[in-house]
């Protein structure tokens, strides 16, 4: 039987009370709490359009604002002082605004639902908190990126070992590696900023599923709130969520390009490496062993990765197979997408930190060169005096097995040994054992040669300059 607290906004279909604990699962305030400030916007828009249309009159739409506004402003401070009180059978944010508003303002406020759903609200909050999201990710990636660009200027004259496979490659310029992770993070911003391309689209007024009942304008809500245009499909509307998953998508490849440069920082602190000294602000010691200082900070950023790697399938396995249009499924949505987001957030604030405190010990880098890394020079060499390069790469390959089996470096290699290889070889061959002089034959547009580095790291000046 019914008792008279029911605080369900459909009591009239039902003649139960709802379960308990029915009531405490259906629940989503806690998380949804986080879309306040768009549901109210959404709210106040969408009332403007409804006395717009004629179905409020000036003096209720200044009421049902005004309260709307006391709502936001005590929730807020609620928030923030710790007394909110969490009521989970007023379910959602949407149903706790609404009733607090009518609570305030009497019956006018119970008119703020005419011709709208939860189905259309709730897609509406969504994708005005990414509109805002997005861009302030986006920023952060650009704070990263200004760290990297700044710390590769300091190290165009630096060499590191370049690598694949984890094997010494070639010799580059320390700055060109570094801005490695800048074009990447450049790219991530692209996606982001791409997602947010497909959420700028009103979905108010798609009403539960089939459009709202009431003649609103919306395209005067999307002016309000800032869209650029509105939904062509109300089922379509309704049931999308592709703007969230597009989201955890991007965020999901930013975060594995911030795992990459974890991994790289990590490895180079390694005592075995010892390219670089992490901050102390951004280490942790042993309570064990005195002498240990990890590098905890980039291990947790490698780590969630794989979190928010889970807020993606977890967003796209709810998805999967659901009928159309909405379905409570949906409810679940937030979670994964508000987790990825804080986490990308805190992650990008830790990278950044930790790049602007990073020491690069480039004499270690200077020397832990192995001398054959000029294998792939030599073979030039003799390409560049007419042998086929095929040809070339083999003379250098029995080159560096003559060094390792004579443990003796490229440039100590006496000169008859050289000329027994090839008779191409002449005395200029020691010029090429120059670590410096190596990178500065690779100077076409994009490579690690001093000219190319400067070039692109004006490029990346101009687009962070740009933005
Ligand atoms: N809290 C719900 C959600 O986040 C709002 C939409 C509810 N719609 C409904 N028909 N029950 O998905």
């Amino acid at each position: 039987m019914k008792n008279s607290n029911d605080k369900t906004m459909w009591g009239g279909r039902f003649s139960d009370d709802p379960d308990a604990f029915m009531v405490e699962f259906g629940a989503s305030i806690e998380v949804d709490i986080t879309l306040l400030d768009a549901d109210v916007a959404g709210s106040i828009a969408w009332v403007k359009a409804l006395e717009k249309a004629g179905i409020l009159t000036k003096s209720e739409l200044e009421e049902i604002i005004g309260g709307l506004e006391t709502v936001q402003n005590d929730i807020r401070s609620e928030l923030a002082d710790g007394t909110f009180l969490f009521d989970k059978s007023l379910e959602d944010i949407h149903m706790t605004v609404e009733s607090r508003l009518t609570k305030l303002i009497g019956d006018t406020g119970a008119k703020l639902h005419t011709g709208r759903s939860r189905n259309d609200q709730v897609a509406l909050d969504e994708r005005l908190y990414l509109l805002s999201a997005l861009p302030n990710l986006a920023a952060q990636v650009t704070a990263v990126q200004k760290s990297i660009l700044q710390k590769a200027k300091s190290h165009v004259d630096d060499v590191v070992p370049s690598y694949t496979h984890l094997q010494q490659a070639l010799p580059v310029r320390l700055g060109h590696y570094l801005m490695a992770w800048f074009w990447m993070l450049e790219r991530d911003k692209g996606r982001i900023l791409d997602a947010r391309k497909r959420a700028d689209s009103l979905p108010l007024g798609a009403g539960a599923v089939a459009g709202s009942g009431f003649p609103v304008d919306r395209k005067f809500i999307a002016e309000t709130l800032g869209f650029s245009s509105v939904s062509e499909n109300s089922i379509d509307t309704v049931s999308d969520r592709d703007s969230l998953i597009e989201t955890l998508t991007s965020v999901s490849m930013l975060m594995m390009h911030l795992s990459r440069i974890s991994e790289d920082l990590i490895i180079w602190s390694s005592a075995e490496f010892g390219f670089s000294i992490m901050p102390d602000a951004y280490s942790t010691g042993s309570s064990m062993m005195p002498q240990k200082k990890n590098p905890d900070s980039l291990e947790l950023v490698r780590g969630k990765t794989g979190r928010v790697y889970g807020d993606l399938v977890t967003l796209l396995t709810i998805m999967k197979g659901l009928s159309f249009s909405y379905c409570k499924d949906m409810q679940e949505d937030k979670e994964p997408l508000f987790d990825a987001l804080l986490n990308a957030e805190g992650c990008l604030r830790i990278v950044k930190g930790v790049i602007d405190g990073v020491r690069f010990k480039t004499g270690k880098m200077k020397s832990s060169f192995d001398d054959s890394v000029f294998a792939t020079d030599v073979a030039d060499y003799l390409t560049a005096k007419g042998l086929p390069f095929r040809q070339a790469h083999e003379v250098a390959g029995k080159l560096v097995r003559w060094s390792q089996e004579n443990d003796t470096a490229f440039r100590d290699i006496p000169f008859e040994i050289f000329n027994d290889h090839s008779s191409l070889f002449a005395g200029d061959v020691y010029k090429l054992f120059d670590l410096l002089a190596s990178t500065d034959r690779r100077s076409l547009e994009g490579g690690t040669g001093r000219k190319a580095l400067l070039e692109q790291l004006e490029k990346a000046d101009s687009i962070i300059g740009m933005e």
